[in-house]
């Protein structure tokens, strides 16, 4: 399918921002991508244009009942200058897979790993040149039907901006400190928990606002059935290390499949280590944190990366993990998984695609 280019004139195309004072999210570059589906016709029209709003009409289905779907991936300056990008595909495999728990119809990965780097190309100068920072890719699709009966709509759009962007929590020489959700949950098995459906980030918002209006870095999501077992923190997966055996919530449903916890746990085998994805109980965790069995915990994600976890804050009680000192395991993984980013190290697993 051939993709149309209708890139910005001089005049249009924005001045850069400052990169070393980047916010998280808040500009985006010159360009887009978009393609749209029809019944008749499947995914067409893919096509790159200058960055602008969308008109859609108020009864529009995605305003209504939440059929959308979204990807979180970012671009690098190697230290070799070229623009990097990690596990591209995979991001799209998932999508497709959320699509398929939307309702939502499928795409061909090619055309929009190909729309990508297209733009990607268009809009080089947006990657920020500085290692800690890096241009964050949102692939989205939405139901566009303009019905407000409810039904999975006929007709999508499928559309990639990108935004320069900084680092997504500020962490100091502590951990984050993070409120145990037990009031509310994320997603439950069976639900769309597994999806990065927009719609649970909908139904994260009160408990994240709550937990930080109480000076908590964010939430960390138990089991929507018992409220007992470790999911997730805010919105990365969580890892503890028991000296240098390392554990993750395996996934169950409800969880979001992260791309970078793929990454630790391969990361983590190939050096020999122990890594086990299980079930985690909430009060045997917390046991082993006051214990110094449990001796780090850190989330993980696109847009954080490798964040530490200083403390669990469950049933009215702050747990320090380890003195909420930033431990050895979170830091060599965020040393090996940046330096493959960046380019600084080989990546022997072939995660990494320069454009
Ligand atoms: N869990 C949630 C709820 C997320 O939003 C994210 C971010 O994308 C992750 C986990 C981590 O996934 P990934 O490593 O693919 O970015
Ligand atoms: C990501 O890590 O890509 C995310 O999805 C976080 C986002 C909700 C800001």
């Amino acid at each position: 399918m051939k993709l149309t280019l209708d890139p910005c004139t001089p005049s249009q195309c924005r001045p850069l921002p400052d990169f070393t004072r980047l916010e998280f999210g808040k500009l985006y570059t010159d360009h887009m991508f978009t393609m749209e589906y029809s019944p008749e016709l499947g995914w067409q029209n893919p096509t790159i244009s200058p960055f602008k709003n969308l008109s859609l009409s108020p009864a529009t289905l995605v305003l209504h009942y939440a059929q959308e779907i979204f990807e979180g991936l970012k671009a690098y300056t190697r230290v070799d200058g070229d623009v990097g990008l990690f596990r591209p595909r995979d991001n799209f495999i998932r999508m497709n897979n959320s699509a398929k728990r939307m309702n939502m119809p499928e795409f061909d990965i090619e055309i929009a790993l190909n729309g990508l780097f297209k733009l990607l190309k268009l809009d080089k100068r947006w990657v920020p040149p500085q290692e800690g920072a890096s241009l964050y890719i949102r692939p989205a699709m939405i139901a566009t039907d303009a019905v407000i009966g409810l039904k999975p709509s006929t007709s999508y759009l499928f559309y990639i901006i990108m935004s320069p962007v900084g680092p997504y929590f500020k962490i100091g020489e502590k951990g984050l400190n993070i409120f145990v959700e037990e009031q509310y949950v994320r997603a439950v098995r069976g639900g769309i928990g597994e999806a990065k459906a927009g719609a649970n980030y909908a139904a994260s918002l009160l408990a994240a606002s709550e937990a930080k209006k109480k000076g908590f870095a964010d939430a960390l999501w138990l089991d929507g059935v018992e409220r007992r077992y470790v999911e997730e923190v805010g919105t990365m997966n969580i890892f503890f290390a028991y000296g240098s055996k390392v554990i993750t919530p395996k996934l169950n449903g409800s969880l979001l499949p992260g791309i970078t916890r793929q990454s630790i746990i391969e990361l983590l085998k190939s050096w020999g280590e122990t890594v086990a994805e299980e079930s985690i109980d909430i009060n045997t965790l917390i046991a082993d944190i006051d214990a110094g069995r449990c001796t780090e915990c850190f989330g993980s994600g696109t847009a954080a990366v490798i964040s530490p976890v200083g403390s669990l804050h469950y049933k009215g009680i702050d747990h320090p993990i380890s003195g909420e000192a930033i431990g050895p395991v979170s830091q060599k993984i965020f040393k090996a998984l940046t330096d493959i980013q960046y380019g600084k190290a080989k990546d022997a697993f072939g995660w990494t695609r320069t454009i």
